[in-house]
């Protein structure tokens, strides 16, 4: 049954539990059809609360068999059902409730509360399924000690886990058998969890820094069980990690990570026993890629981080939903930077911030980090709740300092340990380390959208002084028409004439070759004094100290410089990503402009992050799909969002003039990088191109085929006449597929695939045999998939035989299928529609498994741009019929996968058009669910 016109939840009205549960103790009689469950509580009105508050029980969708108070069925005015679930009224202060439910796991797709998957019985209850499967104050903030007892069918499923420690076991009657388990730390409904299987246990012993004993367990299904190796290692890397960098110990004799198949995001960090999605589990080399490796590492860790941050500080409400996740997403980036990935990291995550959440925060469905009213909480697992969030957390560090941040972390697990609470106590605590008002910078908490800063200098070469004007302003976003200025901090260099940085002073502080300016106001100047040479370049923004859209006015050849010479990796590439930006700009817009000498100040061409001249028009853009968060949340974003860059308000319609002294200039710098010795991780990031999707951001309205058009175009220009450096380069990587799982490694096998992708692209001689040899011959599924990616728009004979190959190869192994549906789903060669018809008749395409489902609508509407944005909009109205169709059965997924039919507003006026119309005609269908209505809405909405 489907919710109608629910009213927004505001943080304003936030009041604290009126009862506390002492304690819960849950028995399930397990069943797929039919489950029972029994639950005591023994609840105890607060002190501060009204002497005739009622107990408010979350429920859901339930039967419910039997309830009692103190032995006694309430009758009359003391029982009152509502949307919400149950109020008690007229209770003692103290009493013993009794609730009896039966709920029915086989027929839950919706995949929140208890569900079958596969041949097991599994929970999944952030953040508000655990009033799927019991009447219960369903609420963050209600924290307390579960004693679990699971009876199931032995034969059927001998594994019974529940979180805590198993504390008894044993056979009963009738085949049947039970386990109790006990978590000795209180904990909020959204942390329950539960499975019942057949599965596998890969173990491992870990002890901790104090000597502690833990079993590490990783249940998969049987056929898995060879591919819980790596699984089993990151969890170890993890837990030594959040010892050393962060002092964190874990905390039971047991953690448990089950592998589930059918799952709505990326995994679930329920105390002690973690849920997965398969794909963030099971890796061999064979089957997994390189990504794919690092995907998991980074997922296991997460989850792990969470016990810390998450399960023993809590949220005080879905609101502060960030004070866990943006934590921890920031906790995951840095072991993956220290662990594995080392300065690429940081690369990677900003380009994923700009492909996917500067749109978020430029569109509809723009919010606040913590937000304060949402119609549906699980809308809100968004990037902006995760990847800004975690932005925001870098720069508490960045503005007071590495040991006062950690200081801050210390005081704040150890003073809210047990805890449920808020960003604002976060903030507090982070303000007292460092002994610093935070107070302005609180808003970054508050406020939604990507702030623009530009920055101008000038240099005084006889006082050695440089003067630097910065100015910053926030577009306005759905409900939020006026923004203040926020607490930036710029992180910056100079470059001297050497390439090597430049000495001086800020202020008062002592010289320095890097400085922090923090910008508070919209407008403020600063000077650096004590250079005894001039600057040849400014190296703005270094690690992207901010989620911030930067305009510094620089030219072609300064960023050209910063390309080849910046030490710090990220500034680096982003000047390479600026100056392809400005191409692909320049191309589509038929301008032309060459004025690549005119250092500074130009509104044209190229720098699309004008802070000033936005006109605040229209905000749309799009975000992720899926799983985070979808994704991180944990599951990658399947689909297309784009990046968000100033407004150009232009009619895309074609791929115009190129700029062709700013591409002559990029390729000279390509030319020269591919000839020089820089790393191989280092210069497969600097050979992509700015994503397709970030690209439509610089465009008030995008014609996203133009634009398509315009970065293929750019692409030719600028690595055509360089084939032959790039098939030198690709016979240099001839021997990285050695399995190896290293940052170096990895990075090789990057850049070869990068450099088959382009050659492929440019159609040089010998690449498409040369894909299809990369295939034949691959040990790892790595370069087996490079190949493919590389062929898969081209329409080649080879294309064919190997996506069929693959296929063949591939039927019966889920995770691997998925990557063959994704290709076929994402390849523009012609027949796009017809060909995602026919995938979705294949006997392995299933409704009911979110990760099928994402794998084929997702890279049809991230890189499937020919057809997605067919003119007729055809492309739009079949994505429309598909989430109603897939909305029936999930809402959760449909509600993800609809959030790129949200950017109609940047598009052309035809596609727009076409693209409103498929969303309007979704909007009339009766019985959407409240998750897919609420995200259609507020992109329909006025403002
Ligand atoms: N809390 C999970 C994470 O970030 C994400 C999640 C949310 C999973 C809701 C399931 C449901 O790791
Ligand atoms: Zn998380």
């Amino acid at each position: 049954m489907k919710d109608a016109a629910p009213r927004p939840i505001l943080l304003s009205e936030y009041r604290a539990p009126d009862w506390r549960v002492e304690a819960l103790e849950l028995d399930f009689d397990l069943d797929p059809d039919a489950t029972r469950v029994q639950s005591r509580l023994r609840v105890r009105r607060t002190a501060e609360a009204a002497p005739d508050a009622p107990l408010r029980l979350h429920g859901r969708d339930l039967e419910r068999l039997r309830l009692e108070v103190n032995g006694v069925a309430p009758a009359g005015e003391a029982l009152v059902e509502d949307a919400e679930g149950l109020l008690l009224h007229g209770l003692p202060d103290a009493a013993e409730i009794v609730i009896e439910t039966r709920v029915h796991p086989a027929a839950n797709t919706a995949l929140e509360g208890l569900y079958a998957s596969g041949g097991n019985l599994c929970t999944q209850c952030e953040p508000e399924g655990f009033r799927r499967i019991t009447y219960f104050p369903d609420r963050p903030d209600v924290l307390t000690r579960y004693t679990v007892r699971l009876e199931a069918d032995a034969a059927r499923y001998p594994v019974l886990l529940a979180n805590g420690n198993r504390v008894a076991a044993g056979a009963l009657a009738g085949g049947r058998h039970y386990a109790v388990w006990e978590d000795p730390f209180p904990k909020p409904s959204y942390l329950f969890a539960l499975v019942a299987g057949d599965l596998a246990c890969r173990s491992q012993r870990f002890v901790t820094r104090s000597g502690r004993e833990v079993a590490l367990e990783v249940y998969v299904e049987h056929h898995n069980q060879d591919r819980c190796d790596h699984a089993l290692a990151s969890l170890a890397r993890a837990m030594r990690y959040d010892e050393e960098a962060f002092g964190r110990e874990y905390d039971l004799d047991v953690y448990m990570i089950v592998a589930v198949d059918d799952f709505n995001m990326g995994a679930m960090e329920n105390k002690g026993l973690n849920l997965f999605n398969a794909k963030y589990v099971l890796a061999s080399p064979d089957s997994a890629t390189d990504d794919d490796y690092v995907h998991i590492e980074s997922v296991i860790a997460h989850e792990y981080f969470h016990n810390w941050s998450g399960n023993r500080v809590t949220c005080r409400d879905w609101f502060q939903l960030s004070l866990k996740e943006g934590l921890t997403v920031f906790r995951d980036q840095e072991f993956t930077t220290d662990c594995t990935l080392f300065g690429v990291k940081r690369i990677d995550d900003v380009q994923r911030l700009r492909a996917f959440q500067f749109p978020e925060d430029a569109g509809p469905l723009a919010h606040p980090v913590r937000p304060d009213r949402y119609t549906e909480i699980n809308n809100f697992y968004t990037l902006t709740v995760y990847e800004k969030g975690a932005e925001v957390i870098r720069m508490l560090r960045t503005l007071i300092g590495r040991e006062a941040f950690r200081q801050g972390l210390d005081l704040y697990f150890e003073r809210f340990d047990g805890q449920a609470v808020t960003t604002d106590d976060f903030v507090a605590v982070m303000a007292e380390a460092a002994g610093r008002d935070l107070s302005l910078f609180q808003r970054w908490y508050r406020q939604a959208g990507t702030p623009r800063v530009r920055a101008r200098s000038a240099f005084d070469a006889a006082a050695g002084e440089l003067r630097i004007d910065l100015h910053q302003h926030t577009p306005p976003t759905p409900g939020e028409a006026d923004k203040q200025p926020l607490h930036i901090p710029l992180r910056m260099a100079l470059l001297g004439g050497d390439g090597a940085a430049l000495s001086g002073r800020l202020g008062a502080a002592p010289e320095a070759r890097e400085w922090v300016l923090e910008l508070t106001g919209a407008e403020q100047s600063f000077r650096l004094t004590g250079l005894r040479e001039a600057p040849v370049a400014i190296s703005w923004l270094r690690g992207f100290s901010a989620p911030v859209l930067l305009d510094a006015g620089q030219d072609a050849t300064e960023l050209a410089y910063i390309a080849t010479f910046d030490d710090d990796a990220f500034t680096r590439w982003d000047a390479m990503q600026e100056l392809l930006r400005r191409a692909v700009i320049a191309r589509v817009q038929g301008a032309g402009d060459t004025s690549q000498d005119d250092p500074g100040q130009r509104a044209d061409t190229g720098q699309s992050h004008t802070g000033q001249s936005h006109t605040g028009q229209s905000h749309t853009g799009q975000s992720h799909t899926g799983e985070r968060h979808t994704d991180e949340g944990h599951t990658e974003p399947a689909d297309p969002a784009q990046g968000g860059y100033g407004q150009r308000s232009t009619d895309t319609t074609g791929t115009g003039q190129a700029d062709t002294a700013l591409e002559t200039l990029i390729r000279e710098a390509m030319a020269a990088l591919l000839q020089n010795t820089v790393e191989p991780v280092v210069l497969a990031t600097l050979l992509e191109l700015p994503a397709h999707r970030e690209l439509l951001e610089a465009f008030e309205h995008a014609d996203p085929v133009a634009v398509y058009a315009a970065r293929q175009a750019v692409e030719r220009a600028v690595f055509g006449p360089l084939a032959d450096s790039l098939l030198q380069q690709q016979a240099a990587l001839a021997g990285v597929d050695d399995g190896a799982f290293t940052a170096t490694a990895m990075g090789s096998r990057r850049l070869l695939n990068r450099i088959l992708a382009l050659r492929v692209a440019l159609e040089a001689p010998g690449a498409v045999v040369d894909a299809a040899r990369q295939y034949q011959q691959a040990r790892s599924q790595t370069l087996r998939m490079g190949a493919l990616e590389a062929l898969n728009d081209a329409d080649t004979r080879q294309r064919t035989e190997l996506l069929a190959e693959f296929e063949q190869h591939n039927r019966n192994d889920a995770l691997v299928l998925d990557k063959w549906f994704g290709l076929e789903a994402g390849s523009q060669i012609p027949g796009g529609l017809e060909r995602l018809e026919r995938l979705l008749e294949h006997p392995g395409f299933r409704w009911s498994n979110p990760n099928r489902v994402r794998a084929v609508l997702g890279p049809f509407m991230a890189h499937n741009h020919r057809h997605f944005h067919q003119a007729d909009g055809a492309g739009y109205q079949q994505i429309a019929g598909y989430l109603e169709r897939l909305d029936a059965l999930n809402p959760q997924t449909a509600a993800a996968l609809a959030r790129p039919l949200t950017r109609w507003r940047r598009l052309d006026p035809v596609r727009s058009a076409r693209m409103r119309e498929a969303l309007e005609r979704l909007a009339a269908r009766d019985g959407l669910s409240r998750d897919l209505a609420d995200v259609i809405q507020r992109a329909l909405a006025d403002s």
